[in-house]
């Protein structure tokens, strides 16, 4: 739609910016603290961009309180982090680790001083190395009841505190790297029928996890956040825009339609059964995938590209269970699944060193999508640009990300115009951080954090980049001043 004269943003909005417990806390076996599946996985599986681990990552864990007094500087009305499962229950499901509840009691009281909005994730991809080794994680259904446990015990711990939750921090995302491509772990490659079970696994954990949270605490926020990447078809030939409606169902529906409406799309699943792929599904568990869908309150999503769709055929491109994780442009293969779709670059739009498309308007279209077919409230959770930074003379200018975040903005403020209820929107990242497969030199932060791919490299200490005290300025206007 246009319009003359924008509303701007709501008077409440929440600028906030955002971080993941295993990549910017460190202190990986300290306090009690149990053994995860990256852990696990960084050390075994040459994945990682020259070797880089988490085991002290930004070192968040001792030096929150410098980080926290950063945001509070700039102004930053809420920050969204995760907690590490293993920090809680360190084998997964049995004791309690206390010093690892009052982490997080503290990061939430330094958090809440200043006025900060605490936006807790309860899983963002740190799963218990105990329960990897005990029933194989996710791939047992045992990890429901588990999982269960976990959330529960921090929303009683922590929900007088907190409002806004995030149960699953992009589901499509861990399970298709860690059973389809192999590049997350358990690191296992085209395991169709196991991939479509582990998502039953944690939409039922994510669900029952939802029904929990709003008994304890009716008036808390919750949703989960889904890697949302909206799809274009190539042309107009019927084929292709067929293509990108299997794209749709496929790799976006299949999530959004779950945490929306607690069903999965009928053609998905269609096409699922024909190969016995589909997810082995419980007596009762649509009835707790319907109520946890009508107690959501928002749609979180994380941003960060589009996708050029074009037909596949039954001798087409397949997976290339590789990524560019160097940034060395252009190195990214075109992939596909074949006798339905592929991913084309967008000749349209520019791409990152890391070859991920650059595109603030389809900021505009999740946004636009999201509301036309769930009406739900939306939590941008994670947006943002990976890019190389340079220290000079003690400063960081980075011009690039303030563009990126700038045009994301304005789209965003747009699809407020166009009547979608964005509630928030979070950087990603707040500091710098360890980036899962690219290491530390893929930088996203507003605050520059010294540190190189080695462990013990660097001072870590902290250094404001240009784009935190431009963000300062558009806290502080609302989005007005970009
Ligand atoms: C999202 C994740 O997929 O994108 C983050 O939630 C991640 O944890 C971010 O860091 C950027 O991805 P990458 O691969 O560039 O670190």
């Amino acid at each position: 739609m246009f319009f003359l004269k924008s509303k701007g943003f709501p008077k409440d909005f929440l600028w906030g910016s955002a971080s993941a417990a295993y990549q910017v806390e460190g202190a990986y076996n300290e306090d009690g603290k149990g053994l995860s599946n990256w852990d696990k996985f960084v050390r075994n599986s040459n994945k990682t961009y020259k070797g880089t681990t988490g085991d002290v990552a930004v070192d968040h864990y001792h030096r929150y309180k410098e980080d926290v007094k950063l945001m509070a500087e700039m102004g930053l009305k809420t920050y969204r982090f995760s907690i590490a499962w293993s920090r809680i229950y360190p084998e997964g499901n049995k004791e309690v680790n206390e010093k690892g509840l009052q982490f997080y009691d503290n990061l939430i009281d330094e958090l809440l001083k200043y006025n900060i909005e605490p936006m807790v994730t309860t899983y963002h991809w740190d799963l218990p190395q105990a329960l990897v080794d005990e029933y194989n994680g996710w791939e047992n259904r045992k990890i429901v009841d588990d999982f269960v446990n976990y959330t529960t015990t921090i929303f009683k711990r922590y929900g007088d505190r907190v409002k806004y939750w995030i149960t699953l921090n992009e589901q499509n995302i861990f399970t298709t790297f860690g059973w389809m491509n192999g590049m997350h772990p358990p690191g296992k490659v085209d395991d169709m029928k196991m991939f479509y079970q582990v998502n039953h696994h944690a939409n039922i954990a994510h669900a029952k996890s939802v029904i929990e949270l709003k008994k304890l605490y009716p008036e808390s926020m919750v949703g989960a956040s889904f890697a949302y990447g909206p799809s274009y078809s190539i042309n107009s030939m019927p084929e292709n825009c067929m293509a990108k409606a299997d794209f749709d169902d496929l790799n976006n529906f299949y999530w959004m339609d779950v945490y929306a409406y607690g069903r999965y799309p009928r053609s998905a699943m269609a096409f699922l059964e024909q190969f016995d792929w589909q997810p082995e599904i419980l007596d009762g568990d649509e009835e707790i995938m319907k109520e946890a869908a009508s107690k959501v309150d928002f749609m979180g999503v994380n941003y960060y590209q589009t996708a050029v769709i074009e037909y596949n055929p039954m001798d087409g491109v397949t997976m290339s269970h590789e990524m560019n994780n160097t940034g060395e442009k252009g190195t990214q293969k075109v992939e596909g699944v074949p006798g339905l779709f592929k991913r084309l670059h967008n000749e349209f739009l520019e791409t990152t060193d890391w070859d991920w498309t650059i595109d603030p308007m389809g900021l505009r279209f999740a946004c636009r999508e999201i509301t036309s077919r769930y009406d739900l409230p939306i939590v941008i959770s994670e947006n943002g640009l990976g890019a190389f930074d340079k220290v000079e003379d003690g400063k960081i200018h980075d011009p690039y990300r303030i563009d990126y975040i700038k045009k994301h903005i304005e789209e965003l403020k747009k699809a407020c115009d166009d009547g979608c209820r964005v509630i928030a929107y979070c950087t990603w990242s707040y500091t710098d951080l360890l980036s899962w497969l690219n290491g530390y030199q893929k930088r996203y932060g507003f605050v520059y954090v010294d540190r190189q791919e080695e462990e013990g490299s660097g001072t870590l200490d902290r250094i404001p980049k240009d784009s935190y005290y431009w963000y300062k300025k558009v806290i502080e206007t609302n989005g007005e001043v970009l």
